[in-house]
Protein backbone atom coordinates (compact mmCIF):
# COMPACT_ATOMS: atom_id res chain seq x y z
CA UNK A 1 0.00 0.00 0.00
CA UNK A 2 1.37 3.33 -1.15
CA UNK A 3 1.82 6.39 1.44
CA UNK A 4 -1.12 8.39 0.50
CA UNK A 5 -3.53 4.97 0.25
CA UNK A 6 -1.87 4.34 4.47
CA UNK A 7 -3.17 8.05 4.97
CA UNK A 8 -6.64 7.83 3.27
CA UNK A 9 -7.50 4.55 5.07
CA UNK A 10 -6.97 6.34 8.41
CA UNK A 11 -8.86 9.21 7.32
CA UNK A 12 -11.70 7.12 6.43
CA UNK A 13 -11.58 4.70 9.58
CA UNK A 14 -11.36 8.35 11.60
CA UNK A 15 -14.66 9.36 10.04
CA UNK A 16 -15.94 6.16 10.30
CA UNK A 17 -15.39 6.05 14.28
CA UNK A 18 -16.85 10.00 14.21
CA UNK A 19 -19.95 9.11 12.63
CA UNK A 20 -20.92 6.48 15.17
CA UNK A 21 -19.19 8.50 18.40
CA UNK A 22 -21.18 11.50 17.55
CA UNK A 23 -23.96 10.35 15.49
CA UNK A 24 -24.56 6.67 16.69
CA UNK A 25 -24.89 5.99 12.34
CA UNK A 26 -22.71 2.73 12.18
CA UNK A 27 -20.96 1.05 9.00
CA UNK A 28 -20.41 -2.67 9.44
CA UNK A 29 -17.75 -3.77 7.67
CA UNK A 30 -20.48 -4.98 5.03
CA UNK A 31 -21.43 -1.26 4.34
CA UNK A 32 -17.96 -0.19 3.59
CA UNK A 33 -18.08 0.61 0.24
CA UNK A 34 -21.10 2.60 0.55
CA UNK A 35 -20.16 4.51 2.99
CA UNK A 36 -16.71 5.57 0.89
CA UNK A 37 -18.90 6.50 -1.96
CA UNK A 38 -21.23 8.79 0.61
CA UNK A 39 -18.09 10.36 1.73
CA UNK A 40 -16.36 10.78 -1.31
CA UNK A 41 -20.07 13.33 -1.97
CA UNK A 42 -19.26 15.16 0.98
CA UNK A 43 -15.43 15.36 0.24
CA UNK A 44 -16.36 16.71 -3.38
CA UNK A 45 -19.42 19.22 -1.78
CA UNK A 46 -16.78 20.33 0.81
CA UNK A 47 -14.01 21.11 -2.13
CA UNK A 48 -11.48 18.65 -0.40
CA UNK A 49 -9.24 16.68 -2.29
CA UNK A 50 -8.66 13.60 0.18
CA UNK A 51 -10.63 11.59 2.94
CA UNK A 52 -7.57 12.16 5.45
CA UNK A 53 -8.32 15.68 5.00
CA UNK A 54 -11.86 16.00 5.51
CA UNK A 55 -10.86 13.59 8.36
CA UNK A 56 -8.29 16.29 9.82
CA UNK A 57 -11.10 19.05 9.59
CA UNK A 58 -13.56 17.05 11.49
CA UNK A 59 -10.76 18.16 14.25
CA UNK A 60 -10.64 21.60 14.06
CA UNK A 61 -13.23 23.94 16.44
CA UNK A 62 -14.95 25.54 13.64
CA UNK A 63 -15.61 22.30 12.03
CA UNK A 64 -19.39 22.31 11.74
CA UNK A 65 -20.00 22.56 8.17
CA UNK A 66 -17.64 19.59 7.74
CA UNK A 67 -19.55 17.80 10.23
CA UNK A 68 -23.35 18.32 8.75
CA UNK A 69 -21.73 17.60 5.42
CA UNK A 70 -21.06 14.08 6.67
CA UNK A 71 -23.97 13.42 9.25
CA UNK A 72 -25.65 14.25 5.49
CA UNK A 73 -23.84 11.97 3.31
CA UNK A 74 -24.02 9.34 5.43
CA UNK A 75 -27.80 9.18 6.29
CA UNK A 76 -30.39 7.22 4.76
CA UNK A 77 -33.34 9.58 4.40
CA UNK A 78 -35.73 7.32 2.18
CA UNK A 79 -38.97 7.85 3.27
CA UNK A 80 -43.06 8.57 1.70
CA UNK A 81 -46.41 9.68 3.03
CA UNK A 82 -48.42 6.70 4.34
CA UNK A 83 -45.28 4.64 5.05
CA UNK A 84 -46.52 1.32 6.48
CA UNK A 85 -49.84 1.42 6.20
CA UNK A 86 -50.41 -1.43 8.87
CA UNK A 87 -48.62 0.26 11.68
CA UNK A 88 -50.29 3.90 11.23
CA UNK A 89 -54.03 1.70 10.83
CA UNK A 90 -52.72 0.36 14.75
CA UNK A 91 -51.95 3.83 15.86
CA UNK A 92 -55.33 5.18 14.10
CA UNK A 93 -56.96 2.57 16.11
CA UNK A 94 -55.27 1.83 19.39
CA UNK A 95 -54.01 5.38 20.08
CA UNK A 96 -56.16 7.98 18.38
CA UNK A 97 -59.16 7.27 20.26
CA UNK A 98 -57.30 7.95 23.46
CA UNK A 99 -56.02 11.50 21.63
CA UNK A 100 -59.39 12.73 21.01
CA UNK A 101 -60.31 14.59 24.41
CA UNK A 102 -57.20 15.73 24.68
CA UNK A 103 -56.78 19.77 25.06
CA UNK A 104 -53.38 19.31 23.51
CA UNK A 105 -51.90 16.71 20.85
CA UNK A 106 -48.39 16.18 21.25
CA UNK A 107 -46.64 13.76 18.77
CA UNK A 108 -42.90 13.67 18.07
CA UNK A 109 -41.57 11.69 14.41
CA UNK A 110 -37.52 11.45 15.92
CA UNK A 111 -35.95 11.20 12.36
CA UNK A 112 -38.35 12.58 10.31
CA UNK A 113 -36.18 13.17 7.45
CA UNK A 114 -38.37 15.11 4.38
CA UNK A 115 -41.29 15.17 6.85
CA UNK A 116 -43.39 12.94 5.50
CA UNK A 117 -44.63 11.37 8.53
CA UNK A 118 -44.56 14.29 10.51
CA UNK A 119 -47.58 15.53 7.81
CA UNK A 120 -49.24 12.01 7.22
CA UNK A 121 -49.79 12.13 10.99
CA UNK A 122 -51.67 15.87 10.96
CA UNK A 123 -53.51 14.43 7.58
CA UNK A 124 -54.55 11.59 10.28
CA UNK A 125 -55.04 13.87 13.09
CA UNK A 126 -57.93 16.38 10.94
CA UNK A 127 -59.24 13.10 9.11
CA UNK A 128 -60.32 11.72 12.70
CA UNK A 129 -61.05 14.25 14.48
CA UNK A 130 -61.86 17.55 11.92
CA UNK A 131 -59.70 19.95 10.70
CA UNK A 132 -60.07 22.21 14.13
CA UNK A 133 -58.13 19.35 15.79
CA UNK A 134 -55.26 20.66 14.29
CA UNK A 135 -55.13 24.11 16.56
CA UNK A 136 -54.55 21.82 19.35
CA UNK A 137 -52.00 19.78 17.93
CA UNK A 138 -48.11 19.86 17.75
CA UNK A 139 -46.13 17.16 15.84
CA UNK A 140 -42.44 17.71 16.34
CA UNK A 141 -40.47 16.54 13.49
CA UNK A 142 -36.49 16.12 13.90
CA UNK A 143 -33.29 15.02 12.27
CA UNK A 144 -29.84 14.87 12.16
CA UNK A 145 -29.82 16.09 8.57
CA UNK A 146 -30.30 19.73 7.92
CA UNK A 147 -30.82 19.49 4.24
CA UNK A 148 -33.82 17.25 4.95
CA UNK A 149 -35.11 19.59 8.03
CA UNK A 150 -35.23 22.57 4.94
CA UNK A 151 -37.34 20.68 2.67
CA UNK A 152 -39.69 19.38 5.31
CA UNK A 153 -40.03 22.98 6.12
CA UNK A 154 -40.60 23.93 2.62
CA UNK A 155 -43.35 21.57 2.73
CA UNK A 156 -42.85 20.95 -1.32
CA UNK A 157 -43.04 16.97 -2.56
CA UNK A 158 -42.82 15.13 -5.39
CA UNK A 159 -45.14 12.81 -7.06
CA UNK A 160 -43.45 9.68 -6.38
CA UNK A 161 -43.16 10.67 -1.78
CA UNK A 162 -46.98 10.74 -2.23
CA UNK A 163 -47.76 7.45 -4.23
CA UNK A 164 -49.27 6.01 -1.32
CA UNK A 165 -51.58 9.04 -0.83
CA UNK A 166 -55.51 8.39 -1.88
CA UNK A 167 -56.47 11.02 -4.18
CA UNK A 168 -59.02 12.52 -2.09
CA UNK A 169 -56.62 13.40 0.69
CA UNK A 170 -54.08 14.82 -1.90
CA UNK A 171 -57.03 16.83 -3.02
CA UNK A 172 -57.80 17.97 0.41
CA UNK A 173 -54.67 18.26 2.18
CA UNK A 174 -52.36 19.46 -0.77
CA UNK A 175 -52.19 21.43 -4.10
CA UNK A 176 -50.11 21.45 -7.44
CA UNK A 177 -47.09 23.86 -7.65
CA UNK A 178 -44.97 23.11 -10.52
CA UNK A 179 -44.31 19.65 -12.51
CA UNK A 180 -45.43 16.80 -10.39
CA UNK A 181 -45.18 18.61 -7.21
CA UNK A 182 -47.59 19.31 -4.14
CA UNK A 183 -47.55 21.72 -1.73
CA UNK A 184 -49.62 20.72 2.12
CA UNK A 185 -51.59 23.13 2.58
CA UNK A 186 -51.34 25.64 5.27
CA UNK A 187 -53.94 23.98 7.90
CA UNK A 188 -51.85 21.02 8.55
CA UNK A 189 -48.06 22.92 7.78
CA UNK A 190 -49.28 24.85 10.86
CA UNK A 191 -49.73 22.26 13.56
CA UNK A 192 -45.62 20.59 12.22
CA UNK A 193 -42.34 22.04 13.28
CA UNK A 194 -39.07 21.08 12.62
CA UNK A 195 -35.63 20.99 14.21
CA UNK A 196 -32.42 19.67 13.43
CA UNK A 197 -31.55 17.32 16.34
CA UNK A 198 -29.15 14.37 17.01
CA UNK A 199 -30.63 11.45 18.68
CA UNK A 200 -27.00 10.38 20.41
CA UNK A 201 -27.19 13.42 21.82
CA UNK A 202 -29.19 12.61 25.57
CA UNK A 203 -31.52 13.69 27.36
CA UNK A 204 -33.14 15.19 24.86
CA UNK A 205 -34.14 18.99 25.41
CA UNK A 206 -37.86 19.04 25.73
CA UNK A 207 -39.64 20.42 28.42
CA UNK A 208 -43.26 19.07 27.94
CA UNK A 209 -43.76 15.22 27.60
CA UNK A 210 -45.07 13.62 24.09
CA UNK A 211 -48.32 11.22 24.04
CA UNK A 212 -46.61 9.32 21.25
CA UNK A 213 -43.03 9.33 19.51
CA UNK A 214 -42.62 8.37 15.91
CA UNK A 215 -38.90 6.38 16.27
CA UNK A 216 -39.28 4.52 12.94
CA UNK A 217 -36.73 3.26 10.06
CA UNK A 218 -33.38 4.76 11.97
CA UNK A 219 -32.99 2.60 14.32
CA UNK A 220 -31.49 0.07 12.54
CA UNK A 221 -28.77 1.96 11.51
CA UNK A 222 -27.43 2.04 15.32
CA UNK A 223 -25.16 -0.48 17.03
CA UNK A 224 -27.27 -2.15 19.63
CA UNK A 225 -26.27 -0.13 22.75
CA UNK A 226 -27.21 3.26 20.99
CA UNK A 227 -30.50 1.66 20.05
CA UNK A 228 -30.86 0.52 23.77
CA UNK A 229 -29.80 4.66 24.62
CA UNK A 230 -32.40 5.92 21.94
CA UNK A 231 -35.32 3.72 23.24
CA UNK A 232 -35.02 4.47 26.68
CA UNK A 233 -34.34 8.28 25.79
CA UNK A 234 -37.38 8.59 24.36
CA UNK A 235 -39.33 7.11 27.34
CA UNK A 236 -38.31 10.14 29.27
CA UNK A 237 -39.66 12.80 26.83
CA UNK A 238 -42.87 10.49 27.01
CA UNK A 239 -45.88 10.99 28.98
CA UNK A 240 -46.77 7.65 31.96
CA UNK A 241 -48.94 5.33 29.43
CA UNK A 242 -47.92 7.53 26.86
CA UNK A 243 -46.75 5.37 23.05
CA UNK A 244 -43.54 4.61 21.06
CA UNK A 245 -44.37 3.68 17.09
CA UNK A 246 -41.28 2.15 15.34
CA UNK A 247 -41.06 -0.26 12.28
CA UNK A 248 -42.02 -3.84 12.96
CA UNK A 249 -38.44 -4.52 12.07
CA UNK A 250 -37.11 -2.99 15.00
CA UNK A 251 -38.03 -4.76 17.95
CA UNK A 252 -38.25 -3.35 20.77
CA UNK A 253 -38.98 -5.72 23.61
CA UNK A 254 -35.34 -7.27 23.00
CA UNK A 255 -34.49 -3.12 23.59
CA UNK A 256 -35.98 -2.04 26.93
CA UNK A 257 -38.23 -3.19 30.29
CA UNK A 258 -39.25 0.61 30.16
CA UNK A 259 -41.66 -0.43 27.18
CA UNK A 260 -44.04 -3.02 26.77
CA UNK A 261 -45.18 -4.34 22.83
CA UNK A 262 -48.57 -3.80 21.94
CA UNK A 263 -49.16 -5.06 18.32
CA UNK A 264 -46.44 -4.90 15.89
CA UNK A 265 -44.44 -1.54 15.74
CA UNK A 266 -46.35 -0.27 18.56
CA UNK A 267 -45.14 -0.18 22.25
CA UNK A 268 -46.38 1.23 25.58
CA UNK A 269 -44.91 2.81 28.51
CA UNK A 270 -46.36 2.07 31.79
CA UNK A 271 -48.91 4.24 33.57
CA UNK A 272 -47.04 4.74 36.75
CA UNK A 273 -43.98 7.26 35.82
CA UNK A 274 -40.88 5.73 35.51
C1 LIG B 1 -34.86 6.18 6.58
S1 LIG B 1 -35.16 7.75 7.30
C2 LIG B 1 -36.67 7.42 8.20
C3 LIG B 1 -37.69 8.52 8.01
C4 LIG B 1 -39.06 8.21 8.62
N1 LIG B 1 -38.99 8.06 10.05
C5 LIG B 1 -39.68 6.98 7.99
O1 LIG B 1 -39.85 5.98 8.67
O2 LIG B 1 -40.00 7.04 6.80
C6 LIG B 1 -33.93 7.75 8.60
C7 LIG B 1 -33.59 9.14 9.07
O3 LIG B 1 -32.86 9.04 10.31
C8 LIG B 1 -31.98 10.15 10.35
N2 LIG B 1 -30.94 9.92 11.37
C9 LIG B 1 -29.89 9.08 11.31
N3 LIG B 1 -29.16 9.18 12.43
C10 LIG B 1 -29.77 10.10 13.22
C11 LIG B 1 -29.48 10.65 14.51
N4 LIG B 1 -28.39 10.28 15.21
N5 LIG B 1 -30.30 11.58 15.00
C12 LIG B 1 -31.39 12.00 14.30
N6 LIG B 1 -31.72 11.52 13.08
C13 LIG B 1 -30.91 10.57 12.55
C14 LIG B 1 -31.45 10.25 8.93
O4 LIG B 1 -30.92 11.51 8.63
C15 LIG B 1 -32.70 9.91 8.10
O5 LIG B 1 -33.34 11.05 7.63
Amino acid sequence: MTQQAISEETGFEAIRTWLERTCAIHYPPTKRALLHQRLGRAQRSLGMSTLSQMAQALQHADARDVQLAIMHAASTNHTYFYREKDVLGSFRAEVMPLLATRSEIRLWSAACSTGDEVYTLAIMIAEAFGPEALRRTHILGTDISAPVIERAEAGVFPRRQLEQVPDAILRRYMHPVGIDQFRINDEIRAACTFRRMNLKKAPFPFQRPFQAVFCRNVLYYFAHADQVDVVNSVADVTEPGGWLVTSVTENVRELSTRWTPVTSGISRKSERAM
